[in-house]
């Protein structure tokens, strides 16, 4: 008798009697009904046990939590929800669980409880369906750029240099932390590293994609990726996980509608093949808004936002346009954002990206063209001169889900602006190479795996998106 899982079991797509089936008990009742779950499927099969032939002493280890070895018979079942049931013939409690200390009760938990127990909450219904849902999302990501015909880079973890010359680096180093080797003039002397030099965990994979794109042609990366920046935020984390495809030859009008058509890809794909475990967060989210006054109800479901997503076109506008908008939406100054934008030039804080997305367009948004001066250095420079050829997209309940831009191929442009921001030309001197030899047009983006996640999954907290979460304070694991 081969071992079933419970997705197979449930869907009946096999017709057998006899079965033979592991898994953790998510409850138990009546000294008679388990609810067994093992992971296949969001769903639990109940099985039926015998108490009158089975020992008190095996019902006693039958708790929340235990995992067991069930050998039984599937039959219709005539209880509500539930087409199939398992009438149990013989079973093995293969782990006990105590259930006077097991964190996991069969109620429910908040979710700060169980990102205590990280270890723990993929016992749940919530995080097991956001983890499969992860996966699958994952899968879909590569599946849509090998259909596409991209090559999957690695991109080193360790590196020497800054991509976003943003300084939010880990520091990596061999050198004995608390006595390191000093120079003559008392400063660390990285000579003596293992590397030779100071090296840092990366904080993107894009300048070495660019150099594969510039001869693979299309490329993507899909890694780690390290920001030692302090931000407390629902939406950050010092180790996330980034998508980065770069493609020679393409303009910035190009990297919008390849970002695009991905996005939509990805969002189709889960709603196709992930049915039940959207489902269940759906009505866990409506749920909950139900908790919600009136006024402040989300107008759409998730599902509903994720075909939303699928079907309609991503509204594009520079940040010109973006920022006229804003200031037209606060007349004489009024008090509806904190942080009110009144020249041309400033960043865009989350809560007027958000404005645009949630309150104004009610649509993902695509902005381009943002001044220069609070960019990245490699961006492409226009012809005005004061703005660079970059995009971020902006989902709604998330707010910055992409970054990208069309690059700075021309090799004197990126020099004069290397120079201006004191990035000097030694260390990025294969970076360089690229625009001697053989330069082109290319564009790229980086994707955010964890906001997108979050988007799909319709969970509100970054931290409950990833299985291990690092962020300032937290590193348990
Ligand atoms: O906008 P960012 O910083 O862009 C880059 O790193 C470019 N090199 C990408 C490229 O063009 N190849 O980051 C890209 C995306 C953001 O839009 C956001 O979704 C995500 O990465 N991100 C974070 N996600 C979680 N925690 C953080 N601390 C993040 N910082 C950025
Ligand atoms: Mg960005």
């Amino acid at each position: 008798m081969q071992t079933r899982t419970v997705s197979e079991l449930l869907s009946q797509k096999i017709a057998i009697a006899e079965v033979d089936i592991k898994g953790w008990v998510r409850t138990f009742r009546a000294n008679r009904f388990i609810a067994l779950n093992d992971g296949s499927t969001i769903n639990n099969i109940q099985c039926v046990v015998d108490f009158e032939n089975t020992e008190e002493i095996i019902l006693k280890r039958i708790t929340t939590g235990a995992a067991v070895h069930i050998k039984g018979e599937l039959v219709e079942s005539l209880g509500k929800g539930q087409n199939v049931e398992i009438i149990v013939k013989n079973i093995e409690i293969l782990g006990d669980s105590d259930p006077e200390t097991y964190p996991i009760q069969p109620k429910k938990h908040s979710f700060e409880f169980l990102r205590e127990n990280a270890h723990l909450r993929t016992r749940t219904s919530t995080f097991s369906a956001v983890m499969r849902l992860r996966s699958a999302l994952s899968f879909a990501i590569h599946s849509y750029f090998n259909e596409n015909g991209f090559y999957y880079v690695n991109t080193p973890i360790i590196t020497g240099s800054d991509a976003e010359g943003a300084g939010e680096m880990f520091r990596v180093s061999s050198l004995d932390a608390k006595k390191p080797p000093l120079t003559k003039d008392g400063q660390i002397d990285y000579s003596q590293d293992f590397f030779g030099k100071e090296t840092n965990l990366t904080v993107s994979g894009q300048l070495e994609a660019e150099t594969y794109a510039m001869s693979l042609g299309k490329v993507y990366t899909f890694g780690p990726t390290f920001r030692a920046e302090n931000s407390n935020t629902s939406r950050h984390l010092a180790e996330f996980w980034m998508i980065e495809p770069e493609v020679a030859f393409m303009d910035l009008a190009g990297n919008m509608d390849l970002a695009e058509s991905f996005l939509k890809y990805i969002i189709k794909y889960i709603l196709d093949n992930n049915r039940e475990d959207l489902d269940f967060l759906n009505q866990r989210l409506l749920d909950e808004e139900k908790t919600k006054p009136q006024a402040e109800r989300s107008e759409m479901s998730l599902i509903e936002k994720l075909n939303f997503v699928t079907e309609n076109n991503f509204t594009r506008l520079s940040y010109t346009e973006a920022i006229g908008i804003l200031r037209d939406s606060t007349p004489n100054k009024k008090k509806k954002f904190k942080y009110i934008i009144d020249e041309w030039g400033t960043d865009l804080q989350s809560e007027h990206e958000r404005f645009l997305v949630e309150k104004h367009f009610k649509c993902p948004v695509i902005l381009y063209d943002y001044p220069a001066n609070i960019k990245a250095f490699y961006m492409r420079l226009n012809e005005d001169g004061k703005t660079v050829r970059a995009m971020d997209i902006l989902f709604p309940g998330i707010g910055e889900i992409v970054g990208g831009a069309q690059r700075e191929e021309r090799l004197d442009v990126l020099k004069k602006k290397m120079a201006a921001l004191n990035i000097p030309e030694e260390d990025l001197w294969w970076y360089l190479d690229l625009r001697k030899y053989g330069t082109a047009v290319h564009s790229g983006f980086g994707l955010g795996f964890e906001r997108l996640v979050m988007f799909a999954t319709g969970m509100s907290n970054i931290r409950d998106v990833i299985p291990f979460p690092r962020t300032p304070q937290n590193a348990e694991f």
